[in-house]
């Protein structure tokens, strides 16, 4: 098998380098989280949509069909700008696909997003193996209290700064998350435009300015990028698009059908629909409200704003409607199992 820094696999006490992304939003079921734990790797819940008591029942679920270790992944929260003129030029336009849709606009709504310091406590009471987080830097006590549980902590950075603020709150390991990435940017120190540096050329800076385990993520998606990354000095990665499409996924099958066809090849970060940078497949939707230019509501306000309108789109098949987030290396993807996913990359690694 091909040489690689083993630091990471024996902290997390898996077998084989690979960590399915956490992907809130209903991809990471449980029964995709273990699929990947119970095959070598590990399996990830994204967290970051889920309240408290849904992440205290998912964390039971997956530990029902799974002994071995899984992560659990948040949001760490930023304050956004309430603009009301902002909200309303946005739900003008989002009431044309509304129309589309035959829906109606909804009451404004209750919150933008779960209670932080819930889902937090729920993490901590879970005493998760592994807690990873994006969108932004815990507190330096925050991760202590997560190591005192017995979890492993990892931040995710898109640049060398913050890869280094990451390691100055002493978490243990590091995603790095190239631009190819699917969904979401990790980005909380600059501004996106400012942090889109490939996996390539990310992930041997991050290895030269930290001394802790970096984990590549962003574009890969078979035994050909794993390689890749571990040339770059990566101890694991953490793959989102080739799981999204996997069977145990519990991703929308428009959307899963979405990255299995030609168009997956035209994707584009844009934060038209949550208020932050996320890459996905180019649509209506977007070409449509990025005339707003840069007057999109902050996150998580845009996010709750759009939901009514990705909803009913995911409900209807209507893929001009919805997020359909994808990794730049996305038509690589083919829809099999997790286990044998892992399997076709460790067959690859094994053929060095
Ligand atoms: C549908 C989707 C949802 C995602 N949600 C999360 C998330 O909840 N938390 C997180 O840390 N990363 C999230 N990501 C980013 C992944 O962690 C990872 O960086 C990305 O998938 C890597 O790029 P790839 O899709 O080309 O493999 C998401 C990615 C996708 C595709």
């Amino acid at each position: 098998m091909i040489q690689f820094d083993k630091r990471a696999i024996r902290t997390l006490g898996i077998d084989t380098p690979i960590i399915q992304a956490p992907m809130a939003g209903g991809t990471t079921t449980p029964e995709l989280v273990a699929a990947v734990s119970n095959a070598g790797g590990l399996g990830s819940i994204g967290a970051g949509y889920l309240s408290a008591e849904a992440i205290e029942e998912t964390v039971a679920a997956t530990r029902a069909l799974t002994d071995k270790p899984f992560a659990l992944n948040l949001f760490v929260p930023s304050e956004p700008a309430v603009d009301q003129d902002r909200i309303e030029q946005s739900n003008v336009r989002l009431d044309s696909f509304r129309q589309a849709l035959a829906i109606d606009r909804p009451d404004p709504p209750v919150r933008f997003a779960p209670d932080f310091e819930a889902q937090f406590d729920a993490a901590l009471a879970a005493r998760v193996s592994v807690f990873s987080f994006t969108f932004g830097a815990l507190t330096p006590e925050q991760v202590s209290r997560l190591k005192g549980v017995g979890s492993t902590v990892i931040g995710t950075a898109t640049t060398v700064a913050e890869a280094r603020a990451l390691e100055a709150i002493d978490v243990d390991m590091i995603v790095a998350q190239g631009s190819e990435a699917g969904g979401h940017r990790g980005t909380f120190l600059h501004d996106w435009q400012d942090a889109l540096i490939g996996t390539m050329a990310l992930v041997p800076q991050v290895v030269d300015a930290v001394s802790i385990p970096v984990i590549a993520s962003g574009g890969i998606m078979e035994g050909r990028g794993v390689a890749a990354a571990f040339m770059l000095g990566a101890c694991a990665v953490q793959m989102g698009s080739a799981f999204l499409v996997c069977q145990e996924s519990g991703a929308n099958r428009t959307h899963q059908q979405a990255l299995l066809e030609a168009d997956a090849a035209h994707t584009q970060v844009t934060p038209v629909f949550s208020g932050k940078a996320a890459r996905g497949i180019r649509n209506r939707f977007i070409d449509e409200m990025s005339m707003l230019g840069d007057r999109i509501p902050d996150y998580p306000i845009q996010n709750a704003w759009t939901k009514d309108v990705r909803a009913a789109a995911g409900a209807k098949g209507r893929a001009e409607f919805m997020s359909l987030w994808a990794g730049q290396a996305a038509t690589l993807a083919r829809r099999t199992t997790a286990a044998q996913l892992i399997a076709d990359i460790r067959s690859h690694l094994d053929s060095f």
